[in-house]
């Protein structure tokens, strides 16, 4: 119940795929739709959450008006910037983002790669580990929400492993289905080992709210953080 909830918090999500460069005219994305992240921002601030959106490029449109701060990146790159920038400010971070593993190295962002009639070898770097990046910034009192994409056979072992590595305090493990569907069954994994499920499988909206009441019953654990607004 929206009336139940004690204190309001920060909020800061990331939602979409990522485009990495490969020319000036082409990238290496992924089939993330960013609808769930969408679904995540708009029940945040449905519940009186200050909100704040980092939205990858996808072809959703946010609702207007826009009942959050939105943020738009293109890259890996862009998307680190906008946390670093962004986090400090915030009590939640959910990383629904589907950030790239690898990207192309020695892009030339002015020119376009020819056909010449040959086997073109594109070389990949690994990307940074942006929530290990933003462990370093993260003060007593934040909380960090990760996402994993696994298939349904690996799911919940893999989750559990990134939710240790990652040093997160709780992690929605999605089977690899999700992306792109218009319903999710996911599980959210805590830190102290508890594992919650819906009955069902869901419309993004309503699993966005389930997890919600979830989420206050982390934040309400979490130490104290100060109250301010985001202007
Ligand atoms: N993530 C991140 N930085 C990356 C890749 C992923 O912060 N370079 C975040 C995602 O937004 C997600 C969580 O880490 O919240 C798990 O992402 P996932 O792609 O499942 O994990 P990876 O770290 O990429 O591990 P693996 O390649 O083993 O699946």
């Amino acid at each position: 119940m929206i009336e139940s909830l004690s204190t309001t918090f920060k909020v800061l999500l990331t939602a979409g795929p990522t485009h990495e460069a490969i020319d000036s005219v082409r990238y290496l994305a992924n089939r993330s739709s960013g609808r769930l992240g969408m679904a995540l921002a708009v029940e945040s601030a449905r519940r009186g959450h200050p909100t704040t959106l980092l939205l990858g490029p996808t072809h959703l449109s946010p609702p207007e008006p826009t009942p959050f701060h939105l943020l738009r990146f293109q890259s890996t790159r862009d998307l680190q910037e906008l946390l670093r920038e962004q986090w400090p400010q915030h009590d939640l971070l959910i990383m629904a983002a589907a950030v790239a593993d690898f990207r192309p190295v020695n892009v030339e962002l002015e020119g376009k790669i020819r056909r010449r009639g040959e086997t073109l070898r594109l070389e990949l770097e690994p990307t940074p580990d942006l929530l290990a990046d933003l462990a370093t910034l993260t003060r007593p009192g934040q909380s960090v929400i990760g996402f994993a994409l696994e298939p349904e056979r690996d799911l919940l072992e893999s989750a559990r492993d990134k939710l240790r590595r990652k040093k997160l305090d709780a992690i929605v493990a999605n089977p690899l289905q999700t992306m792109e569907a218009k319903t999710i069954r996911a599980s959210l994994l805590l830190r102290d080992g508890t594992m919650c499920r819906p009955d069902e499988e869901l419309t993004k909206p309503r699993f966005a709210a389930w997890l919600f009441e979830h989420l206050d019953v982390i934040r309400q654990q979490a130490p104290r953080a100060e109250v301010e607004n985001i202007s």
